[in-house]
């Protein structure tokens, strides 16, 4: 594999020198009140993606989403117009949760032309306006112009749909992503329709398991089984080292050299059968669509041979771009101080034939296994945390992303209290 060099400091985290080198605290991942905190400071504050375009594809489709963290639940609505818009999914007459199908706290999505809310039978438009309230005239000065949907604001990047619950953000989506992640965004997303998602519940705090999706040092151990039994012993005592990390503000990048991902040049007994059998695995499917010339952001450094970049989106979203030509998405939704629900999305170009439809079956699968495989172990380090028989931790280069990313939240809870203080 190509060496790269590392920054003039001789490390990437001396490279970001706000970020010191020294052991760190995981109290803020065990403590429910540092989880109070958060759910002002972050998830009221920052842009959260909470969907792609293609789940609205005609005007007049939308879906809900629960955020337990904010304690509300939305709705994301392609208007006539063709705009997105996102609004608090309440009913403005009693409170009724005024979206939702056979279950009240169950996800759903549709087309419709109004809402109409299942209480007492009040309609919005879809822009959000009260255009119906039964018996109006019993009601006492009742303007309905006063009684529209709670709006949220609502964005879209590459495709994918923000929101920001805060009543007036202090700074647009494109200037919260800034140029790194902006740098990604002529890539083709929008041809790749294809589409599996998977939810899991897991016990762990959400940025206990965002931290294993940052750095790539516990690839070779927790997930040694993608390799051949003879080639394990080899790879575990090699270890590896991703050969380029990139902080920005809150957000980072870390991209991964690509000779592992090239199954098809690899000797055959140095391939799992199974990824043999179907030319594909947990690297994507083996046959490559030709996407055209990519942005150069895809790869910051230009490292070469190129794998993936994976692109952390502060707070809790992550897209993984693979040098196979497809792409796959991480979110952590955190559901209490040590629980969290995680979401993965596995997107590529539609199949043109049955192999291709077997090749990307077994990307989805073997993703879901990785995945699988940490949110195992991010529960025992939940366990270990909360044991608090250790109160410092030591993070080497690799965990330059994870050392970002706390001190991130820490600053936004940190600023947030200041401003708190200050009434
Ligand atoms: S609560 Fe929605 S119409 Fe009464
Ligand atoms: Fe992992």
């Amino acid at each position: 594999m190509a060496r790269f060099p590392k920054p003039a400091e001789g490390s990437w985290t001396q490279h970001y020198p706000h970020l010191e080198t020294g052991a760190v605290s995981y109290e803020d991942s065990i403590s429910p009140g540092f989880y109070a905190l958060e759910r002002e400071a972050v998830f009221r504050r920052a842009w959260l993606q909470v969907g792609r375009v293609e789940q609205l594809p005609r005007n007049g489709s939308f879906f809900t989403r629960e955020l337990a963290v904010a304690d509300t639940s939305l709705i994301v609505v392609r208007g006539l117009d063709g705009e997105v818009r996102a609004f608090h999914n309440i009913c403005r007459h009693r409170g009724n949760k005024l979206v939702w199908t056979d279950f009240p706290r169950e996800e759903t999505r549709g087309v419709v032309r109004q809402f109409a809310c299942k209480y007492h039978g009040w309609r919005y438009d879809l822009d959000g306006r009260c255009v119906f309230a039964q018996q109006e005239g019993e009601f006492f000065d009742l303007d309905k112009a006063d009684h529209s949907l709670v709006p949220v604001h609502c964005d879209v990047f590459a495709g994918f749909i923000f929101v920001n619950l805060d009543r007036e953000p202090s700074q647009s989506l494109r200037e919260f992503l800034g140029p790194m992640l902006l740098a990604i965004e002529d890539y083709p997303f929008h041809e790749m329709t294809d589409r599996y998602s998977f939810r899991v519940e897991c016990r762990a705090n959400w940025k206990v398991f965002n931290d294993a999706f940052m750095e790539f040092y516990h690839a070779p151990v927790v997930h040694l089984g993608q390799h051949p039994r003879h080639m394990r012993a080899m790879i575990k005592d090699a270890g590896y080292e991703a050969p380029h990390y990139q902080i920005e503000g809150p957000h980072g990048v870390v991209t991964t050299a690509g000779s592992l991902h090239r199954g098809w040049e690899m000797p055959p007994e140095n391939v799992k059968p199974a990824d043999l059998a179907t030319r594909s695995g947990l690297f994507g499917a083996w046959e490559v669509p030709d996407l055209g010339e990519l942005p150069p952001g895809i790869n910051p450094a230009g490292v070469q041979p190129w794998g993936l970049s994976s692109f952390q989106f502060f707070p809790n979203f992550a897209i993984v771009i693979w040098q196979t030509g497809w792409y796959n998405t991480h979110q952590f939704w955190p559901t209490s101080h040590n629980t969290l629900m995680f979401e993965g999305h596995v997107c590529s170009v539609p199949p043109r034939n049955a192999s291709g439809r077997i090749a990307r079956e077994m990307a989805a699968v073997a993703f879901k296994e990785y995945a699988l495989q940490d949110a195992n172990t991010l529960e025992a380090t939940q366990l270990g945390l909360e044991s608090r028989v250790v109160e410092r931790f030591p993070l080497n280069d690799q965990e330059v992303l994870v050392r970002n990313f706390h001190q991130a939240v820490g600053s936004w809870v940190g600023e947030y209290e200041r401003k708190r203080a200050k009434g």
